[in-house]
């Protein structure tokens, strides 16, 4: 898709589309006033005559109005104007989209931008037009042998902005907004992709590719026997069970000052997770294949960072395991050694995303990194407590989990914090060994963190569980991408705060 901005009168666009919002008891916006005007009281004669109340979700196409440069005028009803939040302006463009896709319509001007959403400015509006824009016409049909193909598919956007004041700011925006949604687009395509194909050497040669893509990436791969060498054995007695072997992916994009120590993400990458031994139920194991969800926002935002050229230090950091049951299989009651030292008693061979993240968290250090964010589709209980809204947020530093609270207030990717106490500590004693890997009853999502927090003392780091948010089930299944939004965000938000 094309976007680009423009400042201007609605009635002078020459263009196939305009798109001007009307708010709910038929209120006019600025630019329906201005067309309004223009056609001699077309748009306020229609509304008064009931054609479009303004309601959310409401619309009428029309063609020809008079003294205007474009083929149609799309009205879209926006509801109430001092209601519109974040997820309402997800809407209205959601509903642009599908009118315009059974319009005919290739080439579109949007008048959206002057919608007023609470607390964000024009960039913010622009950067998440594209993002919902996209959002709405993803498909993943690669392997489809018959694509759904549009009749004439939509083009090209414009974004209205306020004079020509602002169109290099617009123009930012643009380039913004398009890089997260290639990262999101890239994230969702990762999470769609079927476990037989997406393995972890297919990660691998994945953020391999990447690195060809940005000379600034730099990409390298452990192999098991290198993985071996390091002692992770908390890692490889995952992949046991799996003809697939394991990889440990680092993705290192160092465009910041020499000195600055790095962000770094560290994406769970199990591609199938069966459960293992303990193997999972059959109802809805198909699903399992969205458990490398972490890995791929990683990928992604490795992606989004690199295509806006951002001078900061950031590393990508992906184990990666399919796994499995057979005869090489850990059992539940093995004991494992991490490259931490510490042994793990595994009693439950499904709670297999905290067993490679150890590992991956204790390689991190070799980095000094600043803040280590983990990002894991890691516990059940996570959907239980919190839904498919926020994911999960557990932190031992709160100045980061306000960092990211605050850039998911930003992004709309949203999270939300939970207690990361030592009282909770207790769950995880093993009879046998150092640590237990599941926690018992209750809390399953902060026993999960707390199993981590054994690994992460060396500094300051946070845990994003996203087993609620990175896809969606029934008849709309498909991976949503997050948190490609927030952690884009948050690594936006800190180079703002280093100016
Ligand atoms: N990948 C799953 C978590 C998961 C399950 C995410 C369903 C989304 C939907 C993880 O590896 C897992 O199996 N966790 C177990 C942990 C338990 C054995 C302590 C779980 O949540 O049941
Ligand atoms: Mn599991
Ligand atoms: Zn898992």
């Amino acid at each position: 898709m094309e976007y680009t901005v423009k400042s201007g009168n609605p009635e002078k666009q020459r263009i196939a589309c305009v798109v001007i919002p009307v708010y709910a008891s038929r209120k006019l916006s600025l630019s329906a006033k201005i067309i309004d005007k223009a056609s001699d009281g077309f748009i306020s004669n229609l509304v008064r005559r009931g054609e479009i109340e303004g309601d959310l979700g409401n619309t009428l196409l029309l063609h020809n109005v008079e003294n205007t440069l474009c083929d149609r005028v799309l009205l879209i009803g926006c509801g109430k104007e001092k209601d519109i939040d974040v997820k309402t302006f997800y809407k209205i463009n959601q509903i642009m989209v599908k009118t315009l896709q059974s319009s005919g319509a290739t080439e579109t001007a949007s008048y959206l931008t002057e919608i007023q959403v609470k607390h964000k400015d024009i960039n913010w509006k622009i950067q998440h037009s594209i993002e919902a824009i996209d959002e709405t016409l993803y498909q993943f049909d690669q392997l489809k042998t018959e694509k759904k193909e549009a009749r004439r598919p939509l083009r090209k956007f414009i974004f209205s902005v306020n004079g020509r004041g602002q169109l290099m700011q617009g123009e930012q925006a643009v380039r913004q907004g398009m890089a997260i949604s290639a990262g999101i687009h890239m994230a969702k395509d990762l999470g769609n992709m079927p476990p037989n194909i997406c393995t972890p050497s297919y990660l691998a040669n994945q953020a391999l590719t990447l690195s060809k893509q940005h000379s600034k990436i730099k990409t390298s791969v452990l192999e098991e026997k290198d993985m071996e060498k390091l002692g992770m054995g908390s890692l490889l007695s995952v992949s046991k069970g799996s003809r697939e072997p394991a990889k440990l992916i680092t993705m290192e994009y160092m465009a910041g000052d020499k000195q600055q120590a790095p962000i770094i993400f560290v994406g769970k990458g199990v591609t199938f997770d069966s459960g293992g031994v303990s193997l999972k139920p059959g109802a809805a194991m198909d699903e399992m294949k969205y458990d490398m969800c972490g890995a791929a926002s990683v990928i992604g935002v490795m992606n989004t960072i690199a295509e806006l050229q951002l001078a900061i230090n950031v590393i990508g950091i992906v184990p990666t395991v399919e796994n499995m049951p057979d005869g090489l299989a850990t059992r539940p009651g093995d004991i494992v050694t991490s490259m931490s030292g510490q042994t793990i008693e595994v009693l439950n061979t499904d709670a297999e995303g905290r067993l490679i993240l150890c590992d991956a968290l204790t390689y991190a250090e070799k980095f000094n990194p600043d803040v280590v964010i983990d990002i894991a589709t890691l516990t059940g209980a996570c959907i239980v407590a919190l839904g498919a809204h926020p994911a999960g947020l557990l932190s031992n530093h709160n100045p980061l989990a306000n960092d990211l609270l605050s850039a998911g207030q930003t992004s709309g990717d949203r999270c939300w914090q939970l207690p990361l106490w030592d009282d909770y500590q207790e769950q995880l004693d093993s009879n046998f060994a150092d640590i237990a890997n599941i926690g018992g009853k209750g809390a399953g999502t902060i026993t999960a963190a707390c199993f981590l927090s054994r690994f992460t003392k060396k500094y300051h780091w946070a845990h994003l569980d996203i087993a609620g948010v990175a896809w969606k089930s029934g008849s709309d299944k498909g991976s949503t991408g997050r948190p490609v939004g927030l952690l884009t965000q948050y690594v936006l938000d800190r180079l703002e705060a280093a100016k």
